[in-house]
């Protein structure tokens, strides 16, 4: 099968972007199913089908919120980061979670995948878990630059993911992972130029 037009995907591809400022209502009930749609179309190991998402309701976003910031304090605070530093950035990751038009939070089920006594492999097991989640958050974030919505992951839920099944109700088997923040862009927004990268740097040939 072939593609009648390669420079189409390409571009697309080279459009998307991370847009963090986002304004406008909602997305409609259709679009957002339609998104979680293309993201079930990535590759995932023997044949399973590890994605879950769950759109978060703004009546959820404070106790979520509250949770998450909760957990992210105590690290910051191990870090030894300054409290005008915490501050901020627990007041930042608050605003994201409770502003944003609308929330996805994508999880990962192990259902399907292979089991492993050794922690090499169960670890590497899971990484193709990963691997897939990826994939499926790239499809999601390319659907919404083509239909020109603004969108961008949030890494947070990882590292805390039994406060934000808590706060969700979400069932034990499902391990969050990240946050896609989706919206309209914001007046201000530009487009950054993303470098020009050689691939040269990135890639051998053996
Ligand atoms: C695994 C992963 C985690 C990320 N976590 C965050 C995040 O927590 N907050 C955020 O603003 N952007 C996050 N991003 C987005 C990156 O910052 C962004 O992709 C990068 O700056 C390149 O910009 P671009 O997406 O516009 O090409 C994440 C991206 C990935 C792939």
């Amino acid at each position: 099968m072939t593609n009648p037009d390669p420079s189409a995907l390409d571009a697309a591809i080279s459009a998307r972007r991370s847009i963090r400022g986002l304004e406008g209502p909602p997305l409609p009930p259709e679009q957002v199913e339609a998104l979680v749609a293309l993201a079930l179309t990535a590759p995932a190991p023997h044949h399973t089908e590890p994605w879950r998402f769950v759109e978060v309701s703004p009546a959820r976003r404070a106790t979520l919120a509250d949770a998450m910031g909760a957990a992210r304090a105590a690290d910051l605070e191990h870090d030894g980061l300054p409290e005008a530093r915490r501050a901020w950035a627990l007041a930042r990751s608050r605003r994201r979670i409770v502003d944003a038009p609308t929330l996805l939070l994508g999880c990962l089920v192990a259902d399907g995948l292979n089991e492993y006594a050794d922690d090499r492999r169960a670890r590497a097991e899971w990484g193709l878990a990963q691997h897939s989640f990826g994939a499926a958050l790239q499809n999601l974030l390319l659907g919404a630059s083509a239909r020109g919505l603004g969108a961008y992951w949030i890494s947070a839920p990882l590292y805390a993911p039994d406060e934000v099944r808590a706060a969700l109700d979400l069932d034990a088997t499902w391990h969050p992972q990240a946050f896609v923040c989706l919206g309209h862009p914001n007046a201000e927004y530009v487009p950054f130029d993303r470098p020009d990268r050689d691939v040269a740097r990135f890639f051998v040939r053996r």
